[in-house]
């Protein structure tokens, strides 16, 4: 079956990078993105492709070439569904905020709705595929919603995860390490495969197209976020050794990471990782496993979290301690709001919980992020429910300019690796700040040699 119209539900971080690429990479193909979200699709829309609603590098430029040639965002979900062959889930599935499960297992409210929306709208045949990270065995569930329709329409379910990171998202979509599909293991099931199979073989070679059955596909999204977010616990865990000891955790991470066995990659010690994945994922992990009764084993990828959590409480702790016990109205300056550079995504971000830790010891927060707005950084807080809007407002406030944001400071913290952190003026910086003047790299991002000849006083993480 040679696949003509994709339908995508969800226009996220998700769905509108990995639509966007597919429309590039097949002008054969007409591709409509659709979403609830009336505001974000008018973005996507906006004829200044410079203010579609994602920041990601390149991807303005690949949305300009295939938009409104094969590339469409609609809040018209029914025709969408209606007109494909193929349609592909994209919706987000966070952890749950209630009822059994809550704090750990994925809310699949999002996409049952799409199932059963599919179910209602389709008059002919498709293939539905999960491109959202679900829980072992939700193709199950989709399959059972969207075969009791009784119009003899035929479903085909696919899990394809999505392993791209933000900040990287086009390349890591151009050139893929693997793109996975699970499907069901008989001929319909083989066929389906196929189709999804030769979308990606217009730009990936097929020897990275894995098949494999619906529920190691599933699995294997969940085990890869929790073995990158396992690497990230254990430097950090190894980080705090190092600030005891002497040792430096920048030499530990080179030195283990030329052995080609256990290779270089996520084993940057840092404030701890944030994004919208690792946590959810590995939460929604440990549910499975508890949920098999395998206590041990829930345990285990649980404490990849909880390294987490102390990893980002002890960095605000520190600033405390180190600011003599006290930071009641001192001002405590962010460089960075974003769970990583190049992104303009806040979700699960250090920098909300280090600002929680801060704001309960009364500091005043003045933030400067290139890409995050202020109303963002508000609605971060009082998510959290630690105290109310007004109060958020009153001790956290941005600065658009990064001079103006750390004049006055009694002390830095740089959150968010953002490579123009590096190239500022710090003697001018220096000038403007409370003395002693503290930097608190949560990063490792900046010249230790500079800052300290300059006169600060800059710790890192794990040094
Ligand atoms: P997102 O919140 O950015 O986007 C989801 C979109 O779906 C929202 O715009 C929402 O309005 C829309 N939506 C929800 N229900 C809908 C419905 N019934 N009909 C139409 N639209 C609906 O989420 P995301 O970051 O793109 O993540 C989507 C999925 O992809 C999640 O399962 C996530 O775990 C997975 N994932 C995310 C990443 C990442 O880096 N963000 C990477 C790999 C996989
Ligand atoms: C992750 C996975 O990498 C991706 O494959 C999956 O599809 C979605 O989840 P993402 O969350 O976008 O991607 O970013 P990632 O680069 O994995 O970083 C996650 C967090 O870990 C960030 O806060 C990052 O700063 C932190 N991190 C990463 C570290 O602290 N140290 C590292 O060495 C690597």
């Amino acid at each position: 079956m040679k696949i003509t119209k994709i339908c995508c539900i969800g226009a996220g971080y998700v769905g509108g990078p990995t639509m966007a690429v597919i429309a590039q990479k097949c002008p054969h193909i007409q591709v409509t993105v659709v979403d609830l979200n009336e505001q974000r699709i008018k973005l996507w829309n906006d004829p200044d492709v410079n203010n579609i609603p994602i920041y990601e590098p390149g991807l303005s430029e690949v949305v300009a070439e295939a938009r409104g040639r094969n590339l469409f965002f609609s809040t018209d979900v029914d025709k969408a569904i209606d007109e494909a062959e193929m349609i592909f889930i994209s919706v987000n599935t966070p952890t749950k905020t209630y009822g059994s499960g809550k704090g750990l297992a994925a809310d699949l409210k999002y996409i049952e709705l799409c199932a059963r929306q599919i179910a209602r709208v389709s008059k002919t045949n498709k293939i539905v595929v999960e491109k959202s990270t679900l829980p072992v065995r939700t193709a199950e569930a989709i399959k059972s919603i969207l075969h009791n329709t009784g119009n003899g329409v035929k479903f085909q379910i696919l899990s394809n995860p999505e392993f791209l990171a933000e900040g990287t998202a086009v390349e890591d979509l151009f050139h893929p390490d693997r793109v996975l599909i699970g499907g069901e293991t008989n001929a319909e099931g083989e066929q389906a495969i196929q189709a999804l199979v030769e979308v990606y073989a217009n730009w990936v070679p097929k020897d990275k197209i894995l098949t494999t059955n619906v529920w190691s596909s599933e699995l294997s999204k969940l085990v890869a976020n929790a073995f990158l977010a396992q690497r990230v616990s254990s430097i950090n865990a190894i980080s705090e050794l190092c600030e005891k000891t002497g040792a430096n955790v920048n030499e530990v991470a080179k030195a283990i990471g030329m052995d080609s066995r256990i290779g270089p990659k996520f084993l940057k010690a840092s404030v701890g990782f944030g994004g919208s994945c690792f946590q959810k994922d590995i939460l929604n992990l440990v549910y499975i496993a508890k949920s098999y009764g395998l206590h041990e084993v829930a345990d285990y990828w649980e404490q990849v979290i909880i390294m987490n959590d102390h990893q980002k409480n002890r960095f605000a702790k520190n600033i405390v301690t180190t600011l003599y016990n006290t930071v009641a109205d001192k001002q405590i300056t962010f460089l960075g709001w974003a769970f990583k550079k190049d992104t303009n995504d806040t979700r699960e971000s250090a920098a909300i919980y280090v600002a929680d830790n801060l704001l309960f010891e009364q500091a005043n927060i003045v933030v400067f992020d290139p890409k995050v707005s202020y109303a963002q950084i508000l609605s971060d807080l009082t998510y959290l429910g630690s105290r109310t809007e007004a109060e958020n407002k009153e001790h956290i406030t941005v600065a658009s300019d990064p001079y103006e944001a750390c004049k006055g400071a009694h002390a830095i913290a740089l959150l968010t690796e953002w490579d123009e952190f590096k190239t500022y003026d710090w003697e001018r910086i220096y000038a403007q700040m409370n003395k002693p003047a503290f930097v608190f790299d949560g990063r490792n991002l900046l010249d230790k040699a500079l800052l300290t000849r300059i006169g600060f006083k800059y710790q890192a993480i794990g040094s």
